[in-house]
């Protein structure tokens, strides 16, 4: 399962990179407003300086809503670095352009999934990527986790290669859970990362460990 990151913030990728185990960066308009990151320049030299950062994938999203918008972004997007993949929003010129991108080549994260529909259609449009927004549906009383399960069922049936990237992760059941199911990757905040790592019994161990080690060597 590839680990993605779910922010703008460069100190949080470069401490996620440090852990070793990322594999790439997810970003949208929200997160880089959350950071401060306006204007056009600014936003792709933000884009740049996060592709200097990590090894894998970063996920740049487009604004335009028209397809020959999306396709002109698009291509600016992924003059920045190889690692860029562009994010395409479901809708309907936006599935047209996931279609254009991959009859070119260019890799794509197709956002804001909340139906197997929509998943099936992104997958049929050629998109590497699909973002299903697990932690958005959980906030409406509806089960994000059984979409990935969903999702996961068709892609297999009919043997597509686009790669459910399970969006919206808020917690380290979610990551867990989206595991169990063969999710290909999560993107999340590092605090959901981070949370893996932790257990009460491993903690009050290590304690015990080295307050025995320092008597027999004091
Ligand atoms: O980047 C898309 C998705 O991961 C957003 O997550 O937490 O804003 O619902 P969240």
């Amino acid at each position: 399962m590839k680990f993605f990151i779910d922010t703008a913030n460069l100190q949080e990728i470069k401490e996620a990179h440090a852990l070793g185990v990322l594999d790439g960066v997810t970003t949208n308009p929200s997160l880089m407003a959350k950071e401060g990151i306006t204007g056009k320049n600014n936003i792709m030299s933000h884009y740049k300086a996060i592709c200097d950062l990590v090894d894998g994938d970063v996920s740049a999203e487009v604004i335009a809503t028209d397809f020959e918008g999306i396709v002109r972004e698009g291509e600016e997007l992924i003059e920045i670095d190889d690692k860029i993949v562009v994010k395409v929003p479901m809708i309907q010129d936006g599935v047209k352009a996931l279609k254009y991108f991959s009859g070119k080549g260019i890799r794509t994260n197709c956002t804001l999934i909340f139906t197997a529909g929509q998943a099936l259609l992104a997958a049929k449009a050629g998109a590497t990527y699909v973002s299903p927004f697990v932690g958005r549906l959980d906030d409406i009383s509806t089960d994000g986790i059984a979409l990935i399960e969903q999702i996961l069922t068709i892609y297999r049936v009919y043997g597509y290669e686009t790669q459910v990237l399970a969006a919206s992760i808020r917690h380290p059941m979610h990551i867990i859970q989206c595991a169990e199911l063969g999710a290909d990757v999560m993107t999340g905040p590092l605090s959901a990362i981070l949370a893996l790592l932790k257990h009460p019994l491993t903690d009050s161990g290590l304690e015990k460990f080295l307050a025995d080690y320092k008597k027999g060597n004091s």
